[in-house]
């Protein structure tokens, strides 16, 4: 084939016609008759197809037999106006050529179980979907959003470990790292001697990297980490994974209200961007799967959300259970909310995002800033329509001798945080900071159902396939 400039199939459908045009790609369909045959290729750089006339007195028979659904090509053609319906442009093709033959009988996506479940199952193919395709360019741009959002706002991206000894949550349910030989575990006075593992200490994946985050804003002012995040509880839900992306802006001299500001800004942003730039993703999944879509993404750009405090909500869950609502889980004073609880306060109670605010300080962490009520802290949830919890952070304890008293309190170990601390011993200011799902973000904007169908690879108990 002579060379010429491949152009993307997103490119060519934007483009006039009349010109000679090089398209890769693979082939979705093929269907026609005897003189003509139509192809749809696509090539990932859109969730529409380029249109393939071919002329079957113009090729080898042996040759158009072999475009199958699921083989790759290169066809080079005129780039015409198309007189079928659905597409603007279509390439009259002048050559043809094979790049990989995909043998029918055996192509997994022509099998009638298309379901997620299957899907997952067939790593190469499920991304070569179109709702695969979809969820990746949109996966993509909101990474890309988030860099933009947060260098636009002068904040510096900090890279935070994976591998810590610190559990920045206090609530255990930590991954391992070890070198050592599990079949044979050095040990002293009867427990295992971790000065013979690779760090001469107990080492983990990371929970958050929220506490070195800490240290990145208390230098530099305000910081963002975006990274991936391991936890190991075993939380076999649709939202739940064993390793997902976090982003945790971090910043100096924000109260708790500067945060929600942020928080809030934050994910407007990244939803106005997605409907800017990836329209035609988002109508794809809307028509496919979940015809709200798109309107639930308008609906939380215009309004402003709810804030309310963890003791109003537990009001308007007590009173919903008065008035005959029933919960699987009882809601009072002290629990912390389920999914059902956060779901009823965003879709049925007030019908808009919430910002959950000052919770019981015993059910969140030791890092939180305590409320002079002596019971409640700083700590902020956000909650989103179909989803919950999308958003926790906080304002940060910024007094010495209230953290030193907490952690006390808890029974955890000062030695092990010293360099934590050691924030509030040299120049401590009020700070902030949130950390973000990317998933869950995700669910929210491709409409997804479960947080496995949102990653390329999902990590959950039982499954670590590929
Ligand atoms: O609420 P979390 O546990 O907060 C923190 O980790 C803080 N250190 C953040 C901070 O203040 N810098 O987790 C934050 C968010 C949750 O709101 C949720 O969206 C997501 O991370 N998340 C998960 N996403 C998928 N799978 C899991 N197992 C998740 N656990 C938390
Ligand atoms: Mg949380």
């Amino acid at each position: 084939m002579e060379r010429l400039a491949r152009t993307k199939v997103k490119d060519l459908l934007g483009s006039q016609p009349g010109t000679e045009v090089l398209a890769k790609g693979w082939v979705r369909t093929k269907r026609g008759n005897k003189q003509l045959k139509f192809i749809a290729l696509n090539d990932g750089s859109t969730v529409n197809n380029i249109q393939i006339v071919a002329d079957t007195s113009l090729f080898d028979e042996e040759l158009l037999k072999r475009v199958t659904t699921g083989a790759s090509l290169a066809v080079k053609g005129r780039l015409v106006e198309s007189l079928g319906s659905g597409q603007a442009v279509e390439i009259q093709a002048s050559e043809i050529e094979v790049l990989g033959d995909c043998d029918p009988m055996r192509y997994p996506l022509q099998k009638k179980d298309t379901s997620f479940e299957y899907l997952r199952s067939v790593a190469h193919m499920r991304l070569r979907t179109n709702t695969f395709g979809a969820v990746l360019r949109l996966r993509h741009a909101m990474a890309f959003a988030i860099h933009k959002f947060f260098n636009d706002r002068g904040f510096v991206y900090l890279n935070t470990p994976l591998i810590t000894e610190s559990d920045a949550e206090g609530a255990g349910d930590m991954f391992q790292v070890t070198t050592l030989d599990l079949a044979n575990v050095p040990t002293h006075g009867g427990k295992v001697d971790f000065s013979k593992d690779f760090f001469g200490k107990k080492t983990s994946l990371t929970v958050s990297g929220q506490l070195e985050g800490e240290l990145g804003a208390t230098a530099v002012g305000e910081i963002y980490t975006f990274g991936p995040t391991f936890r190991a509880e075993n939380s076999n839900t649709p939202r739940h994974l064993a390793e997902f992306w976090m982003i945790e802006p971090e910043m100096a001299f924000y109260d708790i209200y500067d945060n929600m500001e942020l928080a809030e800004a934050f994910v407007k942003y990244l939803v106005q961007y997605a409907l800017d730039n990836n329209y035609d993703d988002l109508k794809f999944l809307n028509d496919k799967y979940d015809d709200g879509l798109i309107a639930r993404l308008q609906s939380v750009l215009g309004i402003e959300f709810q804030r309310v405090t963890y003791t109003e909500a537990v009001e308007i869950l007590e009173d919903a259970v008065a008035k005959g609502h029933k919960f699987e889980y009882p809601v009072h004073w002290g629990t912390d909310f389920q999914s059902e609880h956060e779901r009823y306060l965003v879709e049925t109670h007030f019908g808009k995002p919430v910002i959950l605010i000052d919770f019981p300080k015993d059910i969140k962490a030791f890092y939180m800033k305590q409320n002079e009520d002596g019971r409640t802290v700083r700590g902020m949830d956000v909650l989103f329509p179909k989803i919950g919890e999308i958003i926790g952070g906080s304002e940060r304890e910024a007094s010495l001798e209230k953290l030193e008293a907490r952690i006390d309190e808890l029974g955890m170990s000062r030695k092990n945080l010293e360099w934590y601390i050691d924030t509030r011993r040299y120049g401590t200011v009020p700070h902030s900071g949130f950390g973000l799902g990317f998933e869950r973000l995700l669910l929210f904007v491709t409409g997804m159902n479960n947080i496995r169908d949102v990653i390329p690879f999902p990590r959950t108990p039982k499954n670590a396939e590929f």
